[in-house]
């Protein structure tokens, strides 16, 4: 049996969110961060087009404000956007201070500014990214900067399975004061106490058949605090990325939006534009309009892909921008350089999430939510490109700064944490039954409440969300956890709020698209979605929305 471990500050997920938190926090604290995976596996490390800041002279806050707004089609609170976008230059200077080399203007000669890259919904060349892979050196350069830090402990393969809850101990006051981990090599699960505890466990895309996601974005933080109380926020927002590269040994290999941004066209089969007809902004319409469009135009064909075509601009220059993709692309037969290349939309970002205001402070007095599994309301309805990365650094800096101010009032570190209790279960006889309710899960969840939905889909969905809940919750009870059913469970859970958030809202807005309601209802306010979990009047210190507002 593990030993119980303590820290002051416990860390779920080791993407960019969670590492930027661990290194701004004060070094004499005490700290855990956990990953589920080797530290580098999550959608930080794959993440291509870069990171938006208004950086440019001819830029401004107030551009970059407004775009994000428009994206967000309504939806977005303007004051978490404000604050996430005043935020940009100097979380730059700060990943900069870290060690990342972002491209310079002038190739690699050190007086030249950054280059800085237009995406979709930015109306200036705002995204600064090291070539295509700026999720790698991100990544790369904290894991590097964390592991020097001797007050951090890394947890790696322990999966959390759930959050502890003071109340568990018979306390009548409701705080967040650990966790249970998985750890998947010895199948132990451990009890793990802390001050605070961060979920910063990325996003829930693998609910879908096709995504660009890695297996990690299966929603566990977002399942977890559901389950310890916590309002949930707009899920109906699941964003599609337009262009993953189309070929069955691919697995929804991302073309970054970067390379529209850098002139690429989309193209029907026969070879004809078609981006104009659904938005003067063309190719650089944000993402759930061009999604839509493409997802419109392979129905309306019988398609199984458009294409996507930058050969018109010199090999050095497709190169030169986009070595990783080019290479990629080579690989799976495909030449930038020379022809178009084949596309198909694919899950990509969770826009929905844990309700937190701008400290990262979720419903849960202890709990922090930060990165992709929470949501602030910067995104709204759709997420702008490379507003994400950004958030990551900002609320992780934002949550430190609360967590560090607030740490003389901690009073859990003291508390004796019941250990998991394994006296009931025995080990799965049956594995199948976990693969097998996985992959009818991520279908249902692509042909019912994907790009298009209707209320008979969704209904249908609902269903069948329904009857799986209630097998994986039986054969929870029955049997030792496993990180895949760990995954599933989450995954299932996931799958029943974004279904639940769809059907509530009776219009289309942003990525929610419903031919039952095909326009956006302007004759009320535009309402976020918000879902409540039965247990949330039991905790709580809600999250202030004034806060936010
Ligand atoms: P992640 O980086 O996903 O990290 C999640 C962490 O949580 C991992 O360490 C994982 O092991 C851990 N974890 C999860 N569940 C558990 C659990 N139960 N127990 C323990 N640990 C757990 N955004 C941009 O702004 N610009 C881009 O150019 C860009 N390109 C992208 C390209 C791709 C292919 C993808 C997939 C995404 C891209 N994004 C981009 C989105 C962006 O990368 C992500 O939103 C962001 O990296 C999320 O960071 P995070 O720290 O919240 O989570
Ligand atoms: C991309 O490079 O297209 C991804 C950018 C993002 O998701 O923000």
């Amino acid at each position: 049996m593990q030993q119980d471990l303590k820290f002051d500050t416990l860390i779920i997920g080791s993407g960019a969110a969670g590492l930027t938190l661990a290194l701004s926090l004060p070094e004499h604290f005490h700290i855990a961060v956990v990953s589920k995976g080797a530290l580098s596996e999550g959608s930080t490390l794959y993440a291509q087009g870069g990171i938006s800041a208004a950086l440019d002279k001819t830029d401004s806050t107030e551009s970059h404000v407004e775009d994000t707004l428009n994206a967000g089609a309504g939806l977005c609170l303007p004051a978490a956007v404000r604050y996430v976008v005043e935020h940009g230059p100097a979380s730059i200077r700060w990943l900069i201070s870290q060690g990342v080399k972002f491209t310079r203007e002038n190739g690699s000669k050190p007086d030249g500014g950054y280059h800085l890259t237009r995406e979709g919904g930015h109306s200036h060349r705002r995204v600064v990214h090291v070539d295509d892979v700026t999720g790698r050196e991100i990544q790369t350069t904290l894991e590097n900067a964390v592991r020097n830090r001797s007050n951090v402990t890394l947890l790696e393969q322990h999966i959390a399975v759930d959050l502890i809850n003071t109340t568990k101990l018979g306390l009548a006051e409701s705080h967040c004061c650990g966790a249970y981990l998985l750890n998947r090599h010895t199948q132990h699960v451990r009890t793990v106490g802390a001050s605070h505890v961060i979920l910063a466990t990325g996003g829930a895309n693998k609910v879908y058949l096709y995504t660009t996601n890695p297996d990690s974005s299966s929603g566990d933080g977002i399942a977890m605090a559901w389950r310890a109380g916590c309002r949930i926020a707009n899920m109906e927002f699941m964003q599609f990325h337009p262009t993953c590269l189309f070929h069955p040994a691919a697995k929804s290999f991302l073309i970054s939006e970067a390379v529209r941004g850098e002139g690429g066209k989309l193209l029907l089969p026969d070879g004809s534009r078609f981006m104009q007809r659904f938005d003067k902004r063309a190719e650089l319409a944000p993402r759930d309009i061009v999604a839509r469009a493409i997802d419109h135009e392979m129905k309306r064909l019988g398609s199984d892909h458009v294409l996507l075509d930058i050969s018109h601009k010199p090999k050095d220059f497709i190169q030169e921008h986009f070595p990783m993709i080019y290479a990629r692309c080579l690989h799976y037969g495909f030449d930038m350089a020379k022809g178009p290349i084949p596309v198909v939309p694919a899950a990509h970002y969770t826009c929905g999430g844990v309700m937190t205001d701008l400290h990262g402070r979720t419903d849960l007095p202890g709990l922090y939510a930060i990165g992709e599994t929470a949501y602030t309301g910067l995104h709204g309805a759709n997420r702008m490109a490379s507003n994400s990365l950004l958030e990551c650094i900002v609320m992780g800096s934002a949550a430190a700064q609360d967590i560090a101010e607030n740490h003389g009032m901690a009073r859990s570190a003291s508390l004796k944490l019941p250990p998991w209790d394994e006296s009931r279960v025995t080990n799965s006889d049956e594995e199948v039954v976990v693969s097998h309710n996985w992959s009818e899960l991520r279908h249902f969840m692509w042909d019912y409440v994907g790009i298009v939905r209707t209320n008979k889909r969704l209904k249908r969905a609902l269903s069948r969300a329904d009857l799986l809940l209630h097998e994986i919750e039986e054969y929870y009870g029955n049997f030792r956890v496993t990180s895949d059913l760990i995954e599933l469970r989450n995954l299932a859970q996931v799958a029943k709020l974004i279904i639940c958030s769809a059907m509530q809202r009776k219009e289309s807005r942003g990525l929610h698209y419903t031919l039952d309601y095909p326009e956006m209802d302007d004759r009320i306010a535009p309402q976020s979605t918000v879902l409540m979990p039965p247990n949330f009047a039991a905790n709580h210190r809600p999250v202030d929305w004034n806060l936010a507002n």
